[in-house]
Order: structure tokens, then sequence, then C-alpha cells
């Protein structure tokens, strides 16, 4: 069976909105720019941005990186204010670990289907099922549903979470199925109950994609995102050598930029969001990148753009704020998370 036709649809849980096309010529971003950072100053701001965020809105942030480095940059930032450009989740967690700051999350529509894929309920109910199980929630996940949770964990290290959780202990990993994989693979536990939810962006990044790229680019490197819907595939394909072991890895967004610091190659194929693109071509002007799929978008990031980063500092809205019992037991979880990284 195909992984695509293995899906449950969770479709009906989110709203995609669309993606807005800005027409704005450089002297105008520069303008806005100038503007974003001297209100940062007024307000004691900080500006963290996700590596799928546009470029324009990378170039003014003070951090740009993956889930874990922005929550570790919230949880040590002096600032009064924290611009979070990124999704929703990625907002709470940082209002949960600094609870006295004002989190400004600039548009509410950058939600994220795959924490649209679990509710508190939902995992409650499932917890039922598996009274012996250890509950490890990937950060694409709702405050709640962590406050459910033993443990957090994110792609850059969700392995290293897994293994600290004693073998004989079954786990509940959730939401994503594809990283669940992967963590299995690396970690060759048997005991992990699989949660059956995606990323509707990565899940577009597909096995065929895959193999004609790396049929067409005979030296490229393969940098594949857990959340990726051809994880399974390509990990049974470098198994039988049809895709190069040398030259095939998993890795979070972060550990992309780790590695193409170190990788002698020129050139790298790369299955994530488009965006992450931006940060790599930066990072190594003389390499080459090339997306596995160029359709890969994710709509929610992409609401976030300079008008909205400069009216939310303007207004100090709108602000992400967790109730303060749901708060207190998230944080359990991403603290064990933290003190294991
Ligand atoms: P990273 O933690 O690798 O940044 O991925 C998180 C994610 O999927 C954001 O969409
Ligand atoms: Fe969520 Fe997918 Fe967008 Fe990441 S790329 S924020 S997992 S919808």
């Amino acid at each position: 069976m195909s992984e695509s036709a293995n899906l449950i649809s969770f479709d009906t849980r989110y709203s995609v909105p669309p993606v807005e096309t800005i027409g704005d010529s450089p002297a105008e971003i520069f303008s806005k720019q100038q503007r974003i950072a001297r209100l940062k100053e007024e307000r004691n701001a900080v500006i963290l941005a996700h590596n799928y965020q546009r470029d324009e809105v990378q170039e003014i942030a003070d951090y740009v990186g993956d889930s874990l480095g922005l929550s570790q940059q919230a949880a040590a930032t002096p600032a009064d204010v924290i611009v979070f450009c990124g999704v929703h989740f990625m907002a709470e967690t940082a209002a949960i670990l600094c609870p006295e700051k004002t989190v400004l999350l600039p548009d509410l529509r950058a939600g994220c289907s795959l924490a649209a894929t679990i509710s508190a309920d939902e995992l409650r109910a499932w917890k039922k099922r598996y009274p012996d199980a250890v509950v490890v929630a990937y950060v694409n996940t709702s405050a709640e549903v962590k406050a459910e949770s033993d443990y957090c964990c994110t792609s850059a290290n969700a392995a290293k979470v897994v293994r600290a959780i004693p073998a004989d202990r079954p786990i509940l990993f959730i939401p994503d199925k594809f990283l669940a994989t992967v963590v299995a693979r690396e970690t060759g536990r048997a005991n992990i109950i699989v949660y059956p939810g995606y990323c509707h962006v990565h899940r577009t990044i597909r096995p065929a994609q895959v193999l004609s790229m790396m049929e067409e680019n005979p030296d490229i490197e393969l940098l594949i995102h857990p959340e990726c819907g051809c994880v399974s595939s390509c990990m049974a394909r470098v198994a039988d050598g049809t895709l190069p072991r040398e030259r095939t890895f998993f890795l979070s967004t972060e550990g992309m930029m780790r590695h193409i610091a170190d990788s002698g190659a020129d050139e790298f194929a790369i299955g994530t969001e488009v965006g992450m693109l931006h940060r790599l071509r930066k990072a190594a002007p003389q390499k080459r990148f090339r997306p596995v799929n160029p359709e890969a978008v994710c709509e929610f990031m992409k609401t976030i753009t300079l008008d909205r980063i400069l009216h939310s500092l303007e207004i100090l809205e709108p602000q992400i704020c967790v109730p303060p019992e749901i708060a207190r037991r998230a944080r359990r979880a991403i603290d064990r998370m933290l003190e294991i990284v």
C-alpha cells in the first residue's frame, strides 16, 4: 500500500489561509524593516523566526532557527516582548516558558495542520488504552496536549528523548507518524505506539520526487526532514541500495544547517518546506540547494508578513497566553526535554 493511501484524513480540522503575494519594492521592504527595528528597540522586543518564514522576515529576526532553538532562545531572552514569527504552538511554547513576558504572534491564522491532528480529549482516550505507556509529544502540539504528556520533543532531539525512557516502557508517540517511524528506526525500539498524524505540507514530499532528483543529479546529497511523507520509503530504499546510504540523511531543519557546514558536497536536495532554502543559501552561497518539492509551502508560516509584524509591535497584539494550570503541566514535559538536550 502506498504511504498516502495509508493516511487518515484530518483535513477538515483546520482551514489553510491563502499565501499572499507581497508586491513591495526592495526600498519598501527596507523601509518597513527599519521601522520594525526602531519599534523593536522602543518595546525592548526580540524577534524570533522559524526557518520556514518568508525571506524578508528571516532578515529582521534576532534569531532564526528550528523549534528547539526557538524555545531555548525564548527561555533565555532578557527582552520584555517576544515577537514570534512562527506558528501558534511555537508561540504557546514561548508563553509557557516565559509567563512574565508579552508573546506576540503577528497573525492568529498561523496554525499548524500537524498540531490539529490530536486534541487533549483524543490523547486522554488514547492514554486509557495504554495505561503503562509514556507519552512523548512532538513540539507540534497544543499546550493542552503537552499538559497531558510526559515528555516533549522536537525533530532535533526525538531519538535522544526516546532513548532516555527505560527500554521496557511502551511509548505513545504523538502526533507525527513519519517522525515516529524515523525514531523507531534510529532507536531500534519496537514498543513505540504511533499516532497517525501528519503535516499537510511535508506529506506532499513524495518518494517519486526524491528518486527523480537523485537520478538526475548523481552527486547530490539528500537531506530529508523526518516529517516528510517519503521517509519510510526512503529508509527502505537506503536498505535495498536504491538510495545511496552515504548520501541520504534524515535531519531536523537545524540538523540540515549543521550538516551542510560539515559536508564536502557541493549540491543538496532539500526535502522540507521551501523557506529553509533561504537560510541554507545564505549560510553557504557557494553551494547549490534544490527543493525536492518546490510546492512544499507552509501557508500558516507565510501569514507572518512585515506589515503584520509592524502592526503587532505597534499595538502589542495579538498576545498568546496559556492558562496557568495548563502552562504548569505543559512545562513539565518541555523542561524534561530541555534537561535531556
Ligand atoms: P523543526 O523542529 O525541524 O524546525 O521542524 C518543526 C516544524 O515542522 C515546523 O513546521
Ligand atoms: Fe505545521 Fe507543517 Fe507548517 Fe510545520 S510545515 S508549521 S508541521 S503545517
